[in-house]
């Protein structure tokens, strides 16, 4: 095709106009990827375009996806639903090097975006195209942040939203962000992976356009947590790149950003890619033990609530990221997820507990010797610490004989000068 951008399916290798709605190809089934012709400059000019971008931007008004607007998907200003999102910060606390034994431990902070978890960089390009393609409604299935970010778009946009969330399964924060965007909230008496099949089969006979990582536009906005990540590194590739993994969609895009990155010179090496499951969610660290034989799904148990995800759908697009990256893939039990939580938040970042598992991971990664001492790390923080209240409380307010290390339960007290002296002693000087 010689337009800038196209859909291409994965299987059949099917070509499809970019403005085409269709979630899978019509031809097999398989799930689609937007196509971009080779951009007209590469290597340190198209570094330059994306330097000169960031510097004409006035702060707090520009998007830190749509900067990356021609490699994502080439939309007229007028056009784009844009919160703003992105220009998340790269952090980094010495106490969480030591925790995870790695020095120079960089922590992309996606939490930081409108409304909470990466899911905006995605959004924010599918409610773009699900607009100039004249949708007149959008929908997904979610652990709770896609449908947070789907339901704030969607009001920006003038769509009508529609969640499909598992019933009692949703962190408060994101439930509340819902309503409050004004969603048609559905809660549904199944688990996440039943609530996909539902969003899907619901989407085709509703006539709705499902939102959901499925959809290849969500994939090119959550491109640039990487491009942006390596701008910050002024184009040096770190050596390792770790994410949490749930149903597959940041792996997949992140694979497909790096490819991308190599292909145009903006970085002149291949970072490795590590995702991070939950030991009770973990299908792909299963699939990888075996040679990536096949997805045999599971009925997840995590209390990380974003990533409870037994049948991930972005399994074929993930595999091959990973192949591509010479990646790994991991499992972390739900303690260390817990304790790398603590450690995050005592140092004043804080995240939600999935994108704990990052940091989880990236510190099993270096115990088992994957990581190499002196390699710089990036790992992904993908959502806020104020989306999951409960799990705060069961970690600071559980009784004395459970509390994990670092909690810090509230203390009772009268309201007297005397009982708060009481409390301080021995602890102020
Ligand atoms: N971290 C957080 C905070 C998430 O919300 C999710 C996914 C992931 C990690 C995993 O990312 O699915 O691309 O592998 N949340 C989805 C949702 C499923 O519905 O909000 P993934």
């Amino acid at each position: 095709m010689t337009a800038p951008a196209w859909q291409r399916c994965l299987q059949c290798a099917a070509q499809l106009e970019l403005a085409r709605v269709a979630l899978r190809c019509p031809a097999c089934g398989g799930l689609l990827s937007v196509e971009h012709a080779d951009p007209p400059e590469r290597g340190a000019a198209l570094r330059s375009r994306f330097d000169a971008a960031f510097r004409r931007e006035r702060p707090g008004v520009g998007s830190g996806v749509w900067r990356y607007g021609s490699i994502v998907l080439p939309a007229a200003p007028a056009e784009i639903v844009s919160h703003p999102e992105g220009n998340t910060p790269l952090l980094h606390r010495d106490r969480i090097d030591e925790w995870a034994g790695i020095t120079g431990l960089l922590l992309k902070h996606e939490g930081q975006n409108p409304t909470g978890s990466f899911k905006d960089r995605g959004m924010t390009v599918a409610v773009t195209q699900a607009r100039r393609t004249s949708a007149t409604a959008v929908a997904c299935a979610s652990t709770g942040n896609t449908a947070a970010s789907l339901a704030a778009y969607a009001a920006h946009a003038g769509l009508p939203a529609v969640v499909l969330v598992p019933d009692g399964q949703i962190a408060a924060g994101k439930l509340a962000q819902m309503l409050a965007y004004g969603a048609i909230t559905l809660l549904a008496d199944t688990d996440f992976d039943g609530c996909l099949a539902l969003a899907e089969a619901a989407g085709s006979r509703l006539g709705i356009q499902l939102l959901n990582s499925i959809n290849p536009f969500r994939l090119e906005g959550q491109k640039t947590i990487i491009f942006e990540l390596l701008q910050q590194l002024d184009w040096r590739a770190p050596d390792w790149i770790v994410v949490p993994a749930g149903n597959l969609g940041n792996t997949a895009a992140f694979g497909k950003a790096l490819a991308e990155a190599v292909r145009w010179g903006l970085i002149d090496r291949m970072p490795r890619l590590a995702a991070v499951q939950a030991a009770g969610a973990a299908p792909f660290a299963a699939a990888f033990a075996r040679g990536f034989d096949r997805l045999e799904p599971v009925t997840a148990t995590t209390r990380a609530s974003a990533i409870r995800i037994g049948a991930p759908a972005s399994y074929l697009r993930a595999v091959e990221s990973i192949r591509q990256t010479d990646g790994h893939v991991l499992a972390v039990g739900d303690d260390d997820i817990l304790a790398a939580k603590i450690v995050i938040d005592r140092s004043g970042i804080g995240c939600e507990p999935a994108s704990a598992a990052a940091v989880a991971g990236a510190r099993e990664l270096r115990r088992i010797g994957a990581i190499l001492p002196g390699q710089q790390v990036v790992a992904v923080l993908t959502g806020h610490i104020l989306k999951d209240p409960a799990v705060l409380g069961e970690i600071h307010r559980s009784n004395d004989s459970i509390a994990p290390a670092g909690a810090n339960p509230p203390r009772r007290i009268a309201a007297t000068l005397d009982a708060v002296a009481h409390a301080l002693r021995g602890i102020l000087r």
